[in-house]
């Protein structure tokens, strides 16, 4: 089964479209394992979902929610990603504290990861984690969560759950981020992405799987990509 690819007309029906696709990949996984282990990304295009899944979604009753990348900085930073999900997707759902784990950034790259793999590991029997659903953004280089072109990281092996990040092109430098390993291994992976300046990333992510283009190690048969008409602007036409 190949990559499934939607292209909805602007940013606006996508962050509409991806925020559904939230809210029934948690009802399935609640329906049928009777909790939702959910991972969220950070960035500037998510945040308009993240407000549009509090409004969807009725309940967060069994809603565990993780987190793919964090920056290494406090919580109320304004780079942090926490941040922005308290901003928009806390503030507005009463999801349980006991049921949010925030990657802790302040703590730096190394101990950071640590503590969030021993996290993943009391709350995951088997491992790597499958968590039900991943929301990924996707920078102009192809990075996804915080796994860089030709990262050190991207080669940490199937043991590696969480990953330090010290060397970040994009800022800030010092990240945590779930290993390439727990991406793969996610029931449902969504990657959102919008405008012409993520086209060409999109491209690498369905191109050939290289270190060069993060996002297209992904595992293809359990990916759904949710596109604005810019960035599938590369595309071929049958694409679209
Ligand atoms: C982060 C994000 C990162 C993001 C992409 C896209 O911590 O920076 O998790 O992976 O999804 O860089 O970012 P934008 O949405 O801002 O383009």
């Amino acid at each position: 089964m190949s990559v499934r690819l939607d292209v909805l007309p602007d940013p606006q029906a996508a962050a509409q479209a991806a925020a559904c696709e939230l809210a029934q990949a948690i009802e399935t996984a609640r329906a049928q394992r009777g909790r939702a282990h959910l991972a969220l990304s950070g960035g500037s295009t998510p945040g308009r979902t993240y407000e549009l899944l509090a409004a969807t979604l009725t309940s967060f009753d069994a809603v565990e929610l993780w987190f793919a990348d964090e920056r290494c900085v406090e919580p109320q930073h304004e780079q942090s990603n926490y941040r922005l999900v308290a901003e928009t997707l806390l503030a507005a759902s009463a999801i349980p504290p006991r049921q949010v784990h925030r990657m802790p950034g302040e703590l730096g790259p190394q101990l950071g990861a640590r503590r969030y793999e021993q996290a993943l590991r009391r709350r995951f029997a088997q491992l790597p984690p499958a968590l039900d659903v991943v929301l990924l953004g996707i920078g102009p280089d192809a990075h996804v969560a915080s796994l860089f072109p030709r990262a050190s990281a991207l080669s940490a092996g199937e043991r590696a759950i969480c990953v330090a990040v010290s060397d970040a092109p994009k800022p800030p430098p010092q990240r945590i981020s779930l290993s390439l390993a727990t991406l793969r291994a996610a029931r449902h992976t969504l990657l959102l992405a919008t405008g012409a300046a993520k086209a060409q990333a999109v491209a690498a992510a369905l191109g050939p799987p290289s270190a060069d283009a993060p996002a297209s190690l992904l595992r293809r048969e359990r990916l759904h990509l949710l596109l604005d008409q810019q960035a599938a602007g590369l595309l071929p036409a049958a694409g679209r």
